[in-house]
């Protein structure tokens, strides 16, 4: 039996519908507007609706779009007057799951919510069944069947139906930009826009502009009116990669918007009230930050009110042959291959160290795929690319020492001195990868040690994968 909500501004009628469909076994909750029939579908869990087009206020059409966009498809039958055939036609195409027409014939009536409970029952039996199996589809794209994925996978169902604020840590390349986009497509605002703004990539003094918007004129430059990201992501999600990086200027700007509900654009007077439910994701530990007193620790409590921890590789190694094996597929998808990682390709990939995660595990499948000509990929060439500390094959693949980085030399000073003759480049490479190395690959931790931005250190360990024959001739 079902659980129906009849909307209807005539008590007449909210009684004679009640009574015949609780005779039926359903429960009936009622309501006399169409805003408080949305107050009553957010408060209680509704399967079908019944709605008089007429309404005080907002009608039975626009009530219904309302809830549809915020509650998801709840079947939907609306009582359209005598003659009006045409509205009646109209909702039908709205996504109404059926109408009757005044005088209402309590047979039909009765038939009609019949099916509708039917349809609901189906359709949460099937939901449940395809969470149960864990078929959806946002979640069937973050790949992996380890304890630590099966975990993760789990909390974001359990948030994503939430208005939560939610807050995504994890080490680069592990999939947080995954995990948000996930959070989104189940939550009941799929159907609304989805807004990603990386507030790294943004300079300083345009990322206020950038995230409420601007008015014409305000500033140098702005030559029209700009709406900002929270107000094209009203009603939708909004998620800010790399938060950890926000200057503590932009950190005010935000709290205060997120503690008043309400912003303006830059320049402008006008308060504008958004509904945005946030994600932020970091690669930092922003708790650590705050303690730090790099990030306010007010902001944090806001962003932070479900956290998820996206787990590194190393923490969830199980789930390589499943990555690199999703990876070829779609390789061969895009190329129209069928190639294949031959068992021993598997096990260098299975025993091999990825600090850059699940990226770069996907990128060096990659260039794996794009350099074995057969349909068999082959590792090989990655037992012969030991120049990097972060590419390192675990003991039983690796043919010979690991250059030994100065810092783990016995006396400092001969380390230094060792270094004295050698081109500056390559003192600074050597650096690098030595940091690196005492930072078991977590690139975030190098680049603070070092004082240098991450996008740096990652276009300088770039520029050495390329630089392969400088690496590989260094004592
Ligand atoms: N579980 C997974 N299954 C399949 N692909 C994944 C998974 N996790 C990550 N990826 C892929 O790895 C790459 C990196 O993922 P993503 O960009 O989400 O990482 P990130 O944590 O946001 O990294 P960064 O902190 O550097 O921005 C993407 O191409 C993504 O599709
Ligand atoms: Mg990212």
């Amino acid at each position: 039996m079902a659980n129906i909500l009849v909307i209807d501004d005539n008590p007449t009628n909210r009684d004679t519908y009640s009574d015949i469909l609780e005779g039926e076994g359903h429960t009936v909750l009622s309501a006399s507007s169409g805003e408080e029939g949305l107050a009553k579908l957010t408060a209680a869990a509704v399967d079908c609706v019944l709605c008089d087009l007429k309404l005080p206020g907002l009608d039975g059409l626009e009530t219904m779009e309302l809830a549809h966009e915020k509650h998801g498809r709840t079947p939907w039958i609306l009582i359209t007057g005598h003659g009006s055939e045409e509205i009646a036609v109209r909702s039908i195409k709205q996504g109404a799951f059926n109408y009757l027409t005044k005088p209402v014939d309590l047979q039909r009536l009765k038939a009609t919510m019949e099916s509708a409970a039917q349809t609901a029952g189906l359709s949460r039996e099937n939901k449940a069944l395809r969470r149960e199996l864990g078929y959806d589809e946002a979640l069937d794209r973050i790949v992996g069947t380890s304890p630590a994925t099966k975990a993760m996978k789990a909390t974001i169902r359990q948030v994503a139906h939430s208005h939560a604020s939610v807050l995504i840590e994890g080490e680069s390349g592990t999939g947080k930009e995954l995990v948000a986009d996930a959070i989104h497509t189940l939550s009941g605002r799929s159907a609304r826009p989805y807004v990603k703004l990386n507030t790294a990539a943004i300079p300083r003094d345009l990322l206020e502009s950038e995230l409420f918007g601007h008015e014409r004129g305000a500033f140098t430059g702005a030559v029209a009116q700009k709406k900002g990201k929270f107000e094209v992501a009203d009603t939708g999600t909004l998620f800010l990669d790399e938060i950890g990086e926000m200057s503590m200027d932009a950190q005010v700007k935000l709290l205060r918007v997120l503690q008043d509900g309400h912003f303006s654009r830059v320049g402008g007077n006008v308060d504008i009230a958004g509904d945005v439910r946030l994600i932020c994701a970091t690669n930092r530990n922003l708790k650590q930050e705050v303690l730090d007193g790099n990030f306010r620790m007010d902001l944090y409590y806001r962003l932070n009110v479900v956290n998820i921890h996206v787990p590194s590789l190393r923490e969830r190694r199980e789930d390589i042959p499943l990555l690199a094996k999703n990876f070829v597929d779609r390789l061969n998808q895009r190329h129209g291959g069928n190639k294949v990682l031959n068992e021993e390709s598997m096990e260098v990939l299975r025993r091999m160290d990825w600090p850059g995660n699940i990226r770069e595990l996907e990128n060096t499948v990659e260039k794996l795929y794009v350099l074995s000509e057969g349909a068999s990929i082959s590792a090989s060439i990655l037992r012969q690319e030991r120049s990097f500390a972060h590419t390192r094959l675990h003991d039983e693949f690796a043919a010979a020492p690991q250059p030994s980085p100065a810092g783990n030399t016995a006396n400092q000073e001969d380390a230094i001195a060792s270094l004295v003759g050698l081109p500056m480049d390559e003192v600074e490479r050597r650096m690098i990868i030595a940091t690196l190395d005492h930072c078991q690959g977590n690139k975030s931790k190098a680049a603070r040690l070092l004082r240098i931005g991450l996008k740096t250190l990652y276009r300088k360990l770039e520029a050495y994968q390329h630089d392969t024959t400088s690496s590989a001739t260094a004592p």
